[in-house]
């Protein structure tokens, strides 16, 4: 949440600046600003509440004079209403210094009492601008800008990335960070700053991840990283796997749109390099895999999307490795005093690696003494290298707020991993690992003829954009699925949506149905449990008589369900395990369809953020 870039180099700061937090905007859209450091000395502010082109348009209306120095901010707001006054950055040292800030500092209540009692007046409600009133007086008291960020450093509690720039040192920028993310883009003449590569991407690919606790300066030449104690700080330069154009929209109608379409790349790069012998070799488990022969226990951690790829995910390694696994909410689990032993396996998953919950979760675990690994679509995030382990999704940069193709990468890389686990365990026979293969590899190709076959789906959100609640079955896999499904109807279509366990209906939530009332239910494939899709055919029969409007997926050929559902949207045949990752698509499509048909903006949906880094 809130996406930050600083830039030194050029006399061009202002189209850095405004080209990254284009690609960060993702990060929160409730206020942007600047902070330009010019060629005659003056720190040149410009902010507006709301999205970024309404600050571009302030720009265009007041020009501010550019430089070779600069910050820029994109917002979603915490402390503070998203309005002009709030907005970043804001000033310390009579205006001579601008801070911007992503994260919360969880003791600014009393620094702002402290300070207020001292006569110091603040122009906004943020925890942010105390940070900047006490880096402005460290900075007077020391004359320098490090040693003023390592004081302030360690009054603050909670999470920040902070950049500053001061009008007496043009030609440096400088951050620091606490479990907030905070990137270097390394330039040729010119360095960059931002929350992740996105910020700087169009202009380098070279990269280093700050770690937790550092501080870093840049200047045109030259990046000095070090802790909050002033020690060096080694830094290990990455290429960025991606370049510019992979997140732009390249002609779709929105990133999600772009995204969807991506799925089967999503999967199948997910899956590149990871397969021998038809059996999974993830190449970088194998120096964990001494630890892994030893775990009798996992956890999967994560938030939202992610979590209900955990769940996918949790079937199959069960079923497959025969070891116990249960999921949970990241915010959860860290505060119910979970039993945590040696041999447990705790397992993230986030797309972004930066979620602050799943991080606080990964670091309470370690400290518990588990065993920790990531899956994770973000190279250099935080969360990854925070855990024993990593296995990176190859979804490619995912820039809708909502995610999609990342969930299904998710679910392939824990299907890659319950395989790799059996093999280490030795529970499944060489043809079981070859045929849950031959099903993963043929899933990019099953989620192509899903992607051309949308029309009908299309046409049944326009057709429902005035719906006012939709509700969403499954059963076993099918249930994350369902839950996933209401997920996205909710936050892009702002239509009140619940994914059940099709066996729960008759336990209270049957008493929703009432004629017209639409349903969608994913129908398990009768050839993995009869059983199941006999009673999944029942519960659709239930509320059918019930009046309900029922939406059945259900794969190629199935004709049990044609007499009970009012519309039949067909995926391709699958193994039972497998059909989660083709039944999820319609569901994508159906509620970016309706928020379109609506006139929402499915990229950017009201009061989210993409990655939210504050608990
Ligand atoms: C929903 C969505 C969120 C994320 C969740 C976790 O479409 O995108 O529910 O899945 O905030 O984010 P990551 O995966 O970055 O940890």
């Amino acid at each position: 949440m809130c996406g930050i870039v600083g830039y030194v180099g050029h006399d061009r700061s202002l189209e850095v600046l405004l080209g990254g937090l284009k690609r960060l905007e993702y990060r929160g859209y409730d206020s942007a600003g600047v902070a330009v450091i010019d060629a005659a000395g003056e720190l040149n502010v410009a902010k507006r509440a709301g999205k970024l082109g309404v600050l571009e348009d302030e720009l265009q209306r007041h020009p501010i004079s550019d430089g070779a120095t600069g910050i820029g901010h994109t917002r979603w707001a915490t402390h503070g209403g998203p309005t002009d006054r709030n907005a970043h950055p804001h000033l310390g040292d009579d205006g001579r210094l601008a801070v911007i800030h992503n994260g919360i500092i969880e003791n600014f209540a009393s620094l702002r009492d402290e300070l207020t009692a001292e006569g110091i007046e603040f122009a906004s409600e943020t925890d942010t601008e105390v940070a900047a009133v006490l880096l402005g007086r460290e900075y007077r008291r020391t004359g320098d800008l490090v040693e003023a960020f390592r004081a302030v450093a360690a009054r603050l509690e909670g999470a920040f990335t902070l950049l500053a720039v001061h009008r007496e040192r043009p030609g440096v920028v400088v951050g620091a960070r606490r479990n907030s993310p905070l990137v270097i883009g390394l330039g040729d003449g010119e360095n960059f700053l931002g929350s992740d590569v996105a910020a700087f991407v169009e202009h380098t690919r070279r990269a280093v991840a700050i770690g937790q606790d550092q501080i870093v300066v840049i200047t045109p030449d030259e990046v000095t990283v070090t802790d909050f104690d002033g020690n060096g700080v080694d830094v290990e330069p990455f290429e960025v796997a991606w370049d510019a154009s992979a997140a732009d929209k390249g002609g779709w109608p929105s990133f999600m749109a772009k995204e969807i379409a991506e799925e089967p790349d999503a999967v199948a790069n997910t899956l590149r390099g990871r397969i021998r012998d038809d059996a999974a070799v993830i190449p970088e488990l194998e120096d964990l895999d001494a630890l892994l022969v030893g775990i009798d226990r996992i956890t999967i951690i994560a938030c939202g999307t992610a979590a209900y790829a955990g769940q996918v995910g949790s079937y199959a390694i069960e079923k497959w490795a025969r070891i116990p696994v249960e999921v949970e909410l990241s915010h959860e689990f860290r505060y119910r005093d979970p039993v945590i032993t040696p041999s447990t396996l705790v397992i993230s998953i986030s797309q972004s690696g930066e979620t602050m919950d799943t991080l606080m979760a990964v670091k309470f675990a370690r400290e518990a003494g588990a065993k920790t690994l990531s899956i994770c679509n973000t190279q250099g995030a935080t969360i990854p290298r925070e855990s024993d382990g990593a296995v990176y999704t190859h979804a490619g940069p995912e820039v809708a707020v909502a995610s999609t193709k990342a969930f299904v990468a998710q679910i392939t890389a824990l299907y890659l991993f319950g395989l790799h686990l059996a093999r280490l365990r030795g529970t499944l026979s060489v043809a079981e690992q070859a045929a849950a293969i031959a099903e993963l590899t043929a899933i990019p190709g099953k989620l192509e003829r899903v992607l051309e076959s949308t029309d009908s789906v299309a046409q049944l959100a326009h057709w429902m954009s005035d719906t006012r609640a939709v509700l969403f079955l499954g059963r076993h896999v099918g249930y994350p699925i369902a839950l996933e499904g209401a997920l996205k109807l909710k936050e892009l279509a702002y239509i009140h949506a619940e994914g059940f366990a099709a066996g729960e209906l008759k336990h209270g939530p049957i008493a929703l149905i009432e004629p017209g009332q639409p349903v969608f239910v994913v129908v398990p494939s009768p050839r993995g449990s009869d059983e199941m899709h006999k009673k999944v055919v029942s519960n659709i029969q239930e509320i059918r008589a019930r009046g309900a409007r029922v939406l059945a997926i259900a794969e190629e050929g199935d004709a049990s369900v044609l007499p009970f559902a009012d519309e039949v949207v067909r995926i391709p045949l699958a193994a039972p395990l497998f059909e989660p990752l083709l039944a999820v698509i319609p569901l994508q499509i159906f509620a970016m369809e309706l928020a379109t048909a609506k006139g929402l903006d499915v990229d950017q949906p009201r009061n989210l953020a993409k990655s939210v880094t504050v608990e």
